[in-house]
């Protein structure tokens, strides 16, 4: 029915819902152990069956639209909200078609395809379901063929509907204390937010990975559990939205300042959000989400990683060529794989002496090495080290040649004072002319010969998101094109140094997110290295990543002893940052035989499945066994923070049949030897009895190597 009203053409629509006729499609999106359902409605509108709601034939009401969108009847927080290009702030969305391939035998791609009635403004929801993983990868493209622009004020990734009775589980933190603070809650009727603004990085506050449980809390073995984790690098936000018949989890680049106008016949695509889910609690939940990033998430995840030597924490900026040449002996001596060269190796007019110089100057300090850096290199690759490099590309020093020729290229408000953190700036990816620079840099220094692996860091945020590149109308969306600018930077890299490996670095873990990981081999979790906090934030950080992305460096933070440090460093992708040269004859021995244990598990470690054993949050240790994927082999980590009393620690995901015969590896000097040293056991024993640990007071560790 059409009326008249104040000169406007009203058309009145009478909403139709509560039924569905058994002829509208409905879509089911299955993996090995999951199920996903949307029916189309009778009035053209896609339903989505709330995920952990039994009745699979309820009526369908408004409220569990999929996808939905502001400004035509729903009431709730939208998952898209649009303004058309004749200034119409509302969208409705109807189905159109679906289609489901099977790009393996493994991945299903589903798309189905929405679109406005009233407007040339297409919709397509986008799933990549892994069978065996219960993983689905979804996000969505946004097009059409308006006569201008539309305005894209939210558009999120994912709006999964779940039933009342969720636990969520998130991780709040702050620099040094990233993943360390995990909190569980009931969601309760309201929306709880979850998110960060700081542009150039997800994390330094809250990760952009969480954990639903439906049905009460969930344990490391039993529950349904649903990870979520947004793979976007800048502003995200995470809305769980309780109207109190169900709950909403809306994920996507944070609507924050973030309008992006959005040109006839281009398309938006959203980052993809990440979902996992089990039956069978937190443990199965990771090991399927591990097996995925092994896959699809990180690069090389199915290869063994070089043990590490870091000079930043021996040096500081204070080195030069002779300095660093006279730690590769040691290094090699004590069975370090590879020499990675930090902070302070370039600026000439302004040198890299300290963080308030020398950044964007990227070539080698004439005066520390003055035949650049090819030499240093060579001599590390002469004595069977391989050698790696930091760089920092994104930023600039005000103190520079780079900013003194190039004011206009960083990132700041006009007519406000500069705000430094770090003493630096982020330089405007957004324009041409700083791509080009940031990729020659890039492409220079990686080019050097003899550099195979480079630690890519990036020490502070946006708090001034002003461009002079972008038009004053387009400001909002330096937040999005900053990032899709910045993986073409990675992307790039990585197609062009296929075998050098990447550590992706944000001062500390800013950057423990898979919409960068994909490009690299392992990220930086914290600049924390203080043992007794890592065991935390790897515990966290390992629901979401497997341990073989988490960089784990033994250091002096918090004066720990040195079997605990190394114990815990590896039982992740392990590495060193220590002043060999100053270390005790005892330490240096520790150290040692960490690193040649390392080597005779690392392919357990690396590539096997993690069982978390106890939770070092809530009892006086931590345990945690990884087992070879064809389950010949094991080895069970004991990290103990406080006195306690000493019991076996139960082993998970051994074959019960199969004997192992256990071993402590590099056993604490001074401490009695693991009772049962040597002898063998049935996997079932194992699983059942569990193994007595050598360690039995606070700050003790052990790893214990379980072999055919
Ligand atoms: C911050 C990183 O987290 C450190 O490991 C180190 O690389 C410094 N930046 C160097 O400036």
């Amino acid at each position: 029915m059409k009326l008249k009203f104040a000169g406007c053409q009203i058309l009145l629509a009478i909403i139709v819902m509560g039924t569905t006729h058994a002829e509208n499609p409905s879509i089911v999106l299955k993996t090995r152990s999951f199920a996903l359902t949307f029916q189309v409605g009778d009035d053209g509108r896609l339903y989505q069956r709330p995920i952990g709601g039994g009745d699979s034939a309820a009526k369908l009401k408004r409220d569990d639209e999929f996808y939905p969108q502001a400004g035509d009847g729903y009431v709730w927080e939208p998952a898209l909200e649009a303004v058309h290009a004749d200034g119409n702030t509302s969208t409705k969305l109807v189905y159109d078609s679906s289609t489901q391939t099977n790009e393996t035998a493994d991945l299903e791609l589903t798309r189905i395809h929405l679109h406005d009635p009233a407007y040339p403004f297409e919709v397509v929801l986008c799933f990549r379901s892994h069978q065996a993983e219960d993983v689905i990868e979804e996000w969505t493209e946004i097009r059409h063929q308006e006569s201008g622009g539309v305005l894209l004020k939210r558009m999120a990734s994912t709006s999964l509907l779940l039933t009342t009775n969720v636990y969520l589980t998130h991780f709040f933190g702050d620099w040094a204390k990233e993943m360390m603070n995990p909190i569980t809650e009931q969601i309760t009727p309201g929306t709880k937010v979850l998110d960060s603004k700081l542009g150039v990085r997800a994390e330094q506050f809250q990760n952009p990975s969480f954990i639903l449980s439906l049905n009460g809390k969930a344990t490391e073995t039993d529950g349904q559990v649903l990870a979520g984790s947004l793979a976007w690098s800048g502003s995200f936000q995470c809305a769980f939205d309780d109207n109190n018949h169900g709950i909403r989890a809306l994920c996507g680049i944070n609507p924050f300042d973030s309008v992006y106008k959005l040109k006839p016949d281009e398309t938006f695509t959203t980052p993809i959000m990440i979902w996992t889910w089990s039956d069978h609690g937190l443990g199965e939940m990771s090991r399927k989400l591990h097996a995925w990033a092994r896959d699809f998430g990180m690069r090389d995840g199915h290869k063994t990683r070089s043990v590490l030597l870091n000079n930043w924490e021996a040096t500081g900026f204070n080195f030069d060529f002779d300095r660093i040449v006279s730690l590769f002996d040691p290094a090699k001596e004590i069975g370090t794989e590879l020499f990675l060269l930090d902070d302070g190796w370039f600026g000439n007019q302004y040198p890299r002496v300290n963080d308030h110089a020398g950044l964007g100057d990227w070539q080698p300090n004439r005066q520390r090495f003055p035949d650049g850096l090819a030499p240093l290199a060579a001599a590390a690759v002469n004595r069977g080290l391989r050698f790696g490099i930091w760089m920092e590309p994104e930023m600039v020093n005000p103190n520079s040649e780079l900013f003194h020729n190039h004011p206009d290229w960083v990132i700041c408000q006009p007519k406000r004072e500069l705000e430094l953190q770090r003493n630096q700036l982020v330089l405007d990816l957004t324009r041409p002319a700083v791509q080009e620079f940031e990729w020659n840099t890039i492409h220079d220094i990686l080019n050097v010969p003899g550099i195979t692996y480079a630690k890519w860091d990036c020490n502070r945020y946006l708090t001034q998101p002003g461009s002079s590149y972008l038009a004053a109308d387009s400001q909002s969306e330096l937040w999005i094109e900053y990032v899709q600018a910045l993986y073409a930077l990675m992307d790039k890299t990585a197609k062009t140094f296929p075998d050098t490996e990447l550590m992706l670095c944000s001062g500390g873990g800013g950057r423990a997110d898979y919409g960068a990981l994909k490009y690299f081999h392992e990220f930086w979790p914290s600049d924390n290295t203080d043992p007794t906090i890592r065991v935390l934030m790897q515990w966290d950080y390992s629901y979401f990543f497997p341990p073989v992305a988490l960089a784990s460096h033994v250091t002096h933070w918090g004066h720990r002893p040195m079997h605990f440090a190394c114990t815990v460093a590896m039982s992740a992708r392990f590495g060193m940052d220590l002043d060999l040269t100053k270390l005790s004859a005892q330490d240096k021995a520790v150290c040692a035989g960490a690193i040649s244990a390392y080597k005779q598990i690392r392919e357990v470690t690396a590539l096997g499945d993690l069982y978390r054993l106890e939770d070092p949050h809530a009892n006086f240790r931590g345990a945690l066994n990884f087992v070879s994927t064809d389950r010949s082999r094991a080895v069970a980590f004991v990290f103990q923070l406080n006195d306690g009393e000493n019991a076996p620690v139960r082993l998970q995901g051994l074959d019960a049949t199969k004997r192992y015969t256990i071993h402590e590896l590099n056993p604490a000097p001074g401490r009695a030897a693991m009772q049962k040293d040597g002898q063998s056991f049935t996997g079932e024993e194992l699983m059942r009895d569990g193994i007595l640990p050598s360690c039995s007071k606070a700050l003790e560790a052990t790893v214990i190597a379980l072999d055919p």
